[in-house]
């Protein structure tokens, strides 16, 4: 961040206030305001964080109007297209893309560290068998910093490394055991000898009673899909997680809250409500009276999988998405798709719709992702928690990186007061 000559100005009651304007890498310049309220005795008003920089950062760069995400630099596409979940991992926590040897050295730690401990089965037993598997996630990953308590002082790189790649490598162990849990099946014991995709696919479908092994092209696609959730630079979840972590919470504790926040519909639970919004559509002669729906303001009803905070022209892990949607459909051999064909169907007349396209709303991440899981056999109650673990290396980088910066403050926002002046006590009697 570089201070730029320009300054600001805010006249209130004839004062003017001079505001330092400052530069970032890529983006549009920020108007520093946090000697504000010291200097002019006023508060800003920005629910929703529209216009409001919470915090420095040089992990994800995202260009709404023009559809670019960039990771350390590098675009989605090419990550998603070249690259694979645990080397974007590496290149999210550490800055750089790994050499061969650093990759392997890294590949080695995540694998080595993704069985739970033992007594966490018990844990698990806990819960409803017919709990949300994000539910029992929130729990576990929460309880994690009752398991493994020499990894949580963050005053203490070493522990706050190894948090790093305990969550990293656990969570997807963790999802696992909640969707086995939720079926009644028994827990599988992660394999050294898969890769980070093939692994979860593995502890997802595989039963003791018999082989299975499985479909490379589906682990690429499972990976692929990691990928492109991968990280979002500070959307609600991640921001979560960071005004958890300024209190200095233990980092367990603070993913299980961005857990939490990624599982609304508005969010992360998008992909399941899509998909269950396109089997509600059922058939493309329906389409025209969800788009009525969605346009109509006496109903709260939403197009899931559509609009974006910040991307106002097309999200580009979506196009990513929808390719691999084609792809995994017809490897499965599922031939004309009847969820696809209405994803498809009602993409097109939105796009075409004039209320959308004055209102900027494009498919985004969630609109195609469901497609693929329902085709690989996931239930629509997993969709979130893959997206959780998929996030989960984002939330840590940003943790880590908000741990390390100087400027780290508590996070404390303040309000505008509407509520009653002050007034006395009355007793019950006298109401
Ligand atoms: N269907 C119909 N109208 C919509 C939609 C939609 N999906 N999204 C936004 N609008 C309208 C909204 O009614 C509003 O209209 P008006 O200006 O007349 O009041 C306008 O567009 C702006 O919407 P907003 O809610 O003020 O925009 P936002 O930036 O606060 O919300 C959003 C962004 C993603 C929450 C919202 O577009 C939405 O609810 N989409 C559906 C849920 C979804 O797909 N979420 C996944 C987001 S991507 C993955 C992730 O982040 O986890």
């Amino acid at each position: 961040m570089a201070d730029t000559n320009k300054t600001a100005t805010l006249t209130l009651d004839g004062q003017s206030h001079d505001l330092p304007v400052l530069s970032p890498s890529a983006g549009p310049d920020v108007v520093d305001i946090r000697k504000l309220y010291a200097g002019a005795g006023v508060f800003t008003y920005d629910p929703g964080f529209t216009s409001t920089a919470s915090c420095e950062s040089a992990i994800t760069f995202i260009d709404g109007e023009e559809g670019v995400l960039l990771h350390r630099g590098y675009p989605i596409g090419q990550l998603a297209a070249k690259s694979h979940y645990l080397e974007v991992c590496y290149l999210l926590l550490y800055g750089e893309l790994p050499s061969a040897a650093e990759l392997e050295k890294f590949e080695t730690t995540v694998t080595r560290h993704t069985m739970v401990h033992e007594q966490m089965h018990n844990f698990f037993r806990g819960f409803r068998r017919d709990a949300h598997p994000m539910a029992t996630m929130v729990g576990v990953v929460g309880a994690m910093s009752a398991f493994y308590h020499d990894s949580t002082d963050i005053t203490d790189a070493w522990q706050r490394e190894v948090a790093a790649i305990r969550l990293i490598a656990k969570v997807p162990t963790i999802a696992a055991m909640a969707y086995k849990y939720s079926i009644g099946q028994p827990f599988v014991y992660p394999r050294n000898d898969l890769d980070y995709a093939a692994n979860f696919l593995h502890m997802c479908f595989s039963v003791p009673a018999e082989e299975h092994t499985v479909d490379p092209i589906l682990a690429r696609a499972m990976d692929r899909i990691f990928t492109l959730h991968a990280d979002h630079e500070q959307n609600a979840s991640t921001s979560t997680v960071r005004l958890a972590s300024s209190s200095g919470a233990n980092p367990f504790a603070c993913i299980a809250a961005g857990i939490a926040c990624l599982w609304g519909p508005a969010h992360g639970g998008a992909n399941q409500a899509c998909l269950e919004m396109l089997r509600e559509i059922g058939s493309v002669d329906r389409i025209p009276e969800f788009i009525a729906r969605a346009k109509d303001k006496d109903d709260p009803f939403r197009l899931m999988g559509f609009g974006h905070r910040v991307y106002k022209n097309f999200d580009p892990r979506a196009t990513v998405m929808k390719e691999s949607a084609d792809e995994v459909l017809e490897l499965m051999g599922i031939e004309d798709n009847p969820t696809l064909q209405v994803a498809k169907e009602l993409e097109k007349q939105a796009l075409d719709d004039p209320y959308f396209a004055e209102k900027k709303l494009f498919p985004n991440v969630d609109f195609y992702s469901g497609i693929i899981l329902e085709a690989m056999g996931f239930p629509t109650s997993m969709f979130t928690p893959i997206f959780a673990l998929s996030r989960t290396v984002g939330w840590v980088a940003q943790w880590k990186e908000q741990l390390s910066d100087p400027a780290l403050k508590i996070g404390r926002p303040r309000q505008l007061y509407t509520g009653a002046d002050q007034r006395d006590y009355v007793d019950v009697e006298k109401r």
